[in-house]
């Protein structure tokens, strides 16, 4: 069975019920999972129902399955098989093969687990493992557990008639000890089932003691039936009902159904007493190997379990601590099992298939078109808010036409200049219309209150005034909220004014204008100004970026270019051109 892209089934086919669960299993990983059971005596009939229930569920067939369950009679082993050599050979795995080969078994019985329990050498007394050590002689003690063939040929033929194969058999305790069972504990285990009791005692090695006692929870039906005068199946149903170990006062006065006139006592009368003697047999027959082993607990499965009081009498009775795993124990043990045996190949399975999932998502990429990103192309023209109606979606058409990806808002507070223009409810306004970098103005006192309500209003870069107190706290607060932070530098001030801040910032605005108004003549003077600025970047390896404000047009830009500058600010002329794309593009030229 594949377990990384199908289903599996595991069956635990008891006397009086069979238990499934069933996973299904995607890309390596269980992607749903299902149990079903059928209380019957019928195992035919319980089998089939089960499957049909799981196929349901998972929306699939089973071929095969994995089987756990009532396996009949059974006995229990301890091989002992002796190889000498002559002279020093390396034990391989063919050797252990050849003395597992010539174990032989009782008569009608055949073995389910093999286990090895020690190995010894000459040379070397109890080693775990032999393969690869060299010796003349080889002892290994095989703990054996066998069922009868005549019960497993019944169940191989259940399984047929349902349509299904067998991918493994595997004794119920074996499946508890290697999924309940610490690595170092030693543990009895006792499962309380409808037509036997199984008792087994298992620690690092293996099996230690295992024993059937042809005694269970089926003769205390029968005894049910027998002695209230009901059929069996009645008595089955009234046994799962009222069945207790710790009777109480009341149960005389209660009836044990409304069908019938006996009492909650009179059922506990007559089963009681065979309860207890089946644990009394449990006992006997498991004290000495458990005086000679010594578990630490006990684990309880099976039907048994379902009646009150038992778990704890059985604790009682050996002075153990008991754990209840109740009747489906096996078949929980049993999908657990199966699931890790097929770990290593799962997980080298996933990785393999996440691998080839990242592979092929770097060839699709190949294939698959990139969004349109939201935000333009950068081109360093950046038109001022001074000269367009910013509150006319026009505006933004227009904008986007001529591909512009940073728009310049000219904010005025009517104290650093005469005018009051711009403010902060237009800039929300602007941020609200368009995704571009919002480089902001700030031509206004009380630069830090200012830059932090254009930040909160979406602006991207804030640029303020050399000559206005408190420039620097200002500047370390933009740089604080991670945006970007300029100063301007009007026409009359010399650049010396900059050299306490010019690491400090991203970016100097050139002032070409005094600030205050669009449409006034370009200073040509500043050209110098750029041309100090972008040198001086250049020699101390500074990172601020140039732009330049006021009078830009087709010729000034071009000045402006060759002197250094990397962004240009425009009011007036693009605002007057009939073309807007082609005004952006003429202010682009080099
Ligand atoms: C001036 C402003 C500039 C101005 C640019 O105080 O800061 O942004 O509006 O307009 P033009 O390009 O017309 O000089
Ligand atoms: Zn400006």
């Amino acid at each position: 069975m594949n377990l990384f892209d199908s289903c599996f089934l595991c069956l635990d086919i008891g006397t009086s019920c069979v238990r499934g669960i069933a996973h299904r299993v995607c890309s390596g990983k269980i992607a749903k999972s299902a149990t079903a059971m059928c209380d019957s005596f019928n195992q035919q009939f319980a089998v089939k129902s089960v499957i049909d229930n799981l196929e349901h569920e998972l929306g699939t067939h089973f071929e095969s399955a994995y089987i756990t369950g009532n396996f009949g009679n059974s006995e229990f082993l301890k091989h002992r098989q002796n190889t000498v050599w002559n002279g020093e050979h390396k034990i391989t795995d063919n050797d252990i093969r050849a003395q597992i080969s010539k174990l032989s078994f009782p008569d009608g019985f055949a073995p389910i687990h093999i286990m090895p329990l020690q190995y010894d050498t000459p040379s070397a007394r109890k080693i775990n493992s032999p393969i690869g050590y060299t010796d003349h002689q080889l002892v290994s003690t095989f703990g054996t557990i066998c069922y009868e063939t005549s019960r497993l040929n019944e169940i191989v033929s259940i399984l047929h008639q349902a349509h299904i194969q067998y991918d493994g058999l595997f004794d119920p305790h074996y499946l508890q000890s290697m999924t309940l069972r610490k690595p170092d504990e030693t543990i009895l285990f006792i499962d309380l089932g409808a037509e036997f009791s199984t008792l087994s005692i298992w620690n690092k090695t293996g099996v230690c003691w295992h024993k059937k006692l042809p005694v269970g929870m089926s003769n205390v039906t029968m005894d049910l039936s027998k002695s209230l005068n009901i059929d069996f199946d009645e008595a089955e149903r009234i046994k799962r009902m009222v069945a207790n170990l710790i009777p109480r006062t009341m149960d005389r006065m209660v009836p044990a159904d409304t069908a019938y006139d006996f009492s909650r006592g009179d059922v506990n009368d007559c089963l009681v007493p065979r309860i207890v003697d089946i644990i009394g047999q449990i006992k006997e027959t498991a004290i000495d190997p458990v005086s000679e082993f010594m578990p630490t607990k006990i684990i309880i499965s099976g039907g048994g379990t379902q009646i009150e009081g038992v778990v704890d009498f059985i604790e009682n009775a050996f002075g153990l601590p008991a754990e209840n795993h109740h009747a489906d124990a096996t078949v929980t043990a049993l999908a657990d099992y199966i699931w890790e045996c097929a770990k290593p190949e799962r997980d080298a399975y996933i990785i393999r298939a996440e691998r080839h999932a990242v592979y092929i998502n770097k060839i699709k990429k190949l294939f698959v078109k990139k969004p349109k990103k939201s935000r333009p192309k950068f081109i360093p023209i950046a038109p001022s808010t001074l000269c367009f109606n910013m509150q006319s979606p026009m505006t933004y058409k227009i904008f986007e036409s001529g591909g512009i990806s940073t728009i310049h808002v000219d904010i005025m507070d009517g104290f650093y200049v005469d005018k009051v223009a711009g403010g902060i409810a237009e800039l929300k306004t602007i941020r609200a219309n368009t995704r571009a970098h919002l480089h902001v103005h700030l031509m206004t006192e009380n630069p830090a209150i200012w830059a932090a309500n254009a930040i909160k209003a979406g602006a991207d870069t804030i640029i303020l005034p050399i000559n206005v107190n408190g420039v620097r706290a200002a500047l370390r607060g933009i740089r604080a909220t991670g945006r970007r932070a300029g100063v301007a530098i009007n026409p009359d001030i010399p650049l010396s004014a900059l050299t306490p801040i010019l690491r400090d910032i991203d970016e100097v605005l050139v002032m070409a204008v005094t600030p205050g108004a669009a449409g006034q003549e370009f200073d040509k003077s500043v050209l110098q100004k750029i041309l100090v600025l972008s040198t001086t970047r250049k020699k101390h390896g500074l990172k601020y970026i140039i732009s330049v404000d006021g009078g830009i047009n087709a010729d000034t830009a071009q000045q402006c270019w060759t002197n250094g500058a990397d962004l240009l600010v425009s009011g007036s002329y693009l605002a007057k051109s009939n073309d807007f794309p082609l005004a952006v593009q003429s202010l682009l030229n080099r």
